[in-house]
């Protein structure tokens, strides 16, 4: 009974948060067209299905973050853990900044800095304001306003996003077998310490250290993590593209919310891109205006060992593979749709980061030796006629898919 309350209680506030974003983006959008009507983006109009996809998507996170709260991976009181005084306080600011960011817009003007920041301390694509921030990372000011400003940004669900990480981290961890009191954890571009909080929750005991590159976030994450029982975790100002750490001084490293805003070369080292049928996709990158991405493809229809109870085919449509993981399908083969599918399918997953190991193991292409008339035992299994190889039934396989496909045929490895 007292779950229950609690549960409507938390969906509850989640709709009023989730009202409170749309509303407050709604009318300074208005008022913007009316003040600055210039400064406004050219967009078009977000098609019915893929809103639908994102809604879903929302209904499911904050469906997940009770359930892995009931669950005893982190306390229920996390659920409802912000500085809802301090907000409410800051809110009058966030709409006093909205002429500078109106102003910022119409110059085009996304490096507008605080003047007194010796800008050599900082990789070049730091220094601009990222979603159009006042001084961007770089102030007290722009520390202060940045939670509740991501509140909005994520109509109300950007701690509930930082709180996926708990749920692998616990499970990997407790897999580790660590002595007591072995744990660090580190969690790179710690910002204003909201992660840092929300894993203190979960491992109490653990030694936490944040990391980030601006010193007015972390003034402002030590203000917050200071109110906290327990001990303090270490605040470091650093580089996340050089961590000055010794190798294997944590166990555990976590990173929310940053990879968007890192240019390709400093993320690229730890990053694969995955696409539904990638031997398709790919070949369109490096052409046009889409970039260049030199790291592992992982294809999600050909690659990824699908778990057997799912029941899917060989090679799965992404329409069936997202049925199978109960994700509503709108629209199939639109690019935008197909990538909130995957993403969706991954929230989904239970260990998808061996997964993806799995899915970067070496591969060779193997034929089935199967006469004309056993071919459909060929394509059950996934090989495909004619492709790469004219006239045969082909197939790339790992070493360990080839050993837990009980193939009902010989496959024969075919060099290069
Ligand atoms: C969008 S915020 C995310 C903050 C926090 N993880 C959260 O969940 O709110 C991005 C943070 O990354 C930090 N940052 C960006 N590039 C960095 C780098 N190369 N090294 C360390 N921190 C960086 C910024 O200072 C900022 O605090």
């Amino acid at each position: 009974m007292a779950a229950s309350v609690t549960k409507i209680a938390y969906q509850t506030m989640q709709q009023g948060k989730s009202l409170l974003g749309i509303a407050h983006k709604q009318v300074s959008t208005q008022l913007m067209d009316l003040v600055a009507p210039k400064a406004n983006a050219e967009t078009i109009p977000i098609r019915a299905e893929t809103l639908e996809a994102l809604r879903t998507s929302m209904d499911y996170l904050l469906e997940r973050d009770w359930l892995e709260a009931e669950q005893g991976l982190y306390p229920t009181s996390q659920l409802f853990d912000a500085p809802w005084l301090d907000w409410m306080l800051r809110y009058p600011l966030v709409w006093l900044d909205l002429p500078n960011i109106w102003n910022r817009r119409l110059r085009r003007d996304v490096r507008d800095l605080p003047n007194n920041v010796d800008i050599s301390n900082f990789p070049d694509y730091y220094l601009q304001n990222f979603h159009h921030q006042t001084d961007g990372y770089l102030s007290d000011r722009s520390a202060e306003l940045y939670d509740l400003q991501v509140e909005l940004l994520f109509n109300g669900t950007a701690d509930a996003m930082r709180r996926r990480i708990l749920k692998p981290l616990k499970e990997r961890l407790s897999r580790a077998n660590l002595a007591s009191g072995a744990l660090r954890i580190l969690d790179v571009a710690s910002g204003t310490g909201r992660t840092l909080r929300q894993l203190r929750g979960a491992f109490s005991s653990a030694q936490l250290v944040g990391l980030d590159l601006s010193n007015a976030y972390l003034r402002q994450a030590n203000r917050w993590l200071s109110q906290l029982p327990g001990e303090l975790p270490q605040l470091v100002q650093g580089n996340a593209e050089a961590l000055p750490f010794q190798n294997e001084s944590m166990q555990a490293l976590s990173c929310v919310f940053l990879l968007h805003e890192l240019p390709a070369e400093a993320r690229e080292f730890l990053q694969e891109s995955v696409a539904h049928n990638a031997c398709f996709d790919r070949r369109w990158f490096g052409c046009g205006q889409l970039p260049c991405l030199d790291m592992p493809w992982v294809c999600s229809m050909e690659d990824l060992a699908w778990p057997k109870a799912l029941g899917l085919k060989a090679r799965p449509s992404l329409r069936d593979l997202a049925l199978a993981f109960s994700i509503p399908v709108w629209a199939a083969h639109r690019a935008l749709t197909d990538c909130i599918y995957i993403a969706q399918v991954f929230e989904r997953c239970d260990d998808l980061e061996a997964l993806l190991l799995e899915a970067l193991e070496p591969r060779q292409l193997y034929q089935a030796q199967v006469s004309y008339a056993q071919r459909q035992l060929a394509k059950d299994a996934g090989f495909r006629w004619n492709e790469p190889i004219k006239g045969a039934w082909t197939r790339r396989l790992s070493q360990r898919q080839l050993q837990t496909l009980e193939l009902p045929f010989e496959a024969k490895p075919l060099a290069g």
